[in-house]
């Protein structure tokens, strides 16, 4: 693998590292985005189950809708790339609450945010650096471990990302999901969607769209390219093909020791403590 430079491929904008496929000018004019009143955002930090959840979504309407690549991807013609798209709009976003255009808060646009035991995101994030070549290379877990608890990684702090959304949870317009509860029950938190969005869907079809929403359908499809292969819902690839990697709950005990445990243990007591989670 080639040593790709953290210089090179990655810029701070308002503190927050972003990788260059977020131009500054970009990222600068975001503010003055004009939100929709029917738009959707679908926002997490990177590697929650953003993908998945943008699976379902995406079958739950039988309508035409737009699944559009992230809002903060791309260079300063982005924002009118999106303006001339018609209605319905998805739209996800890595960024957190504060950053979020403020035109997508006044107008009370539905969100949905998904997040997910930051244990198992460390991870996935450790994985998709090593194979995205559009991120830092990193050697061992050992220092991407550090790295994110620092957060020194793309979309900044896990915590920070967390508790600037958690403050809005109680919004109506915002829906707050876990990737374990996905797991654990796919048709419940299919059926709470579908009652956020007001969409009206058949147990049958709730049935249907959980198996074409499974870990292994989802992975095949890319395989098979029943999906666009170069369209992902992340600013930080467009090869499909990095995100359907294990899709399970707990794969930080393969990875953690017992010495990182308790020192992500108490970050996040610390950091969390006012935190409902
Ligand atoms: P792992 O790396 O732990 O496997 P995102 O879409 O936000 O980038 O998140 C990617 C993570 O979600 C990856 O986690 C991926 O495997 C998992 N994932 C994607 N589709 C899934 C599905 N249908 N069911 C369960 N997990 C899924």
């Amino acid at each position: 693998m080639s040593n790709r430079n953290e210089a090179e491929l990655i810029h701070m904008f308002k503190g927050i590292p972003f990788t260059i496929r977020s131009s500054p000018e970009l990222l600068k004019s975001l503010d003055t985005f004009d939100a929709r009143e029917d738009d959707v955002l679908l926002v997490s930090y990177p590697k929650s189950g953003t993908h998945w959840l943008a699976g379902v979504i995406t079958k739950l309407y039988n309508t035409q809708v737009t699944l559009t690549s992230p809002i903060e991807f791309g260079d300063i013609s982005k924002l009118e790339e999106l303006n001339k798209l018609s209605s319905k709009r998805i739209i996800p976003t890595h960024l957190d609450y504060n950053m979020l255009p403020p035109n997508f808060k006044n107008k009370k646009c539905k969100m949905i945010y998904i997040s997910r035991n930051p244990k198992d995101t460390a991870v996935s994030m450790y994985h998709y650096y090593r194979e995205n070549p559009n991120l830092p290379t990193i050697d061992t877990w050992t220092a991407f471990f550090d790295l994110f608890l620092k957060g020194d990684v793309v979309c900044g702090s896990w915590f920070d990302h967390f508790l600037s959304w958690e403050e809005h949870e109680n919004e109506k317009n915002i829906l707050f999901l876990f990737y374990e509860d996905m797991k654990k029950d796919l048709p419940k938190i299919v059926k709470q969607i579908s009652v956020f969005l007001d969409l009206k869907v058949s147990d049958k079809d709730i049935q249907d769209i959980c198996k074409k929403s499974s870990f292994s359908e989802m992975k095949n499809d890319t395989e098979k390219e029943n999906s666009d292969p170069n369209h992902t819902v992340c600013a930080l690839t467009s090869n499909r093909k990095l995100i359907f990697r294990k899709g399970t709950v707990g794969d930080w005990k393969n990875h953690f020791t017992p010495k990182q445990n308790r020192r992500f243990e108490e970050i996040f007591n610390e950091k969390m403590k006012c935190s409902k989670m």
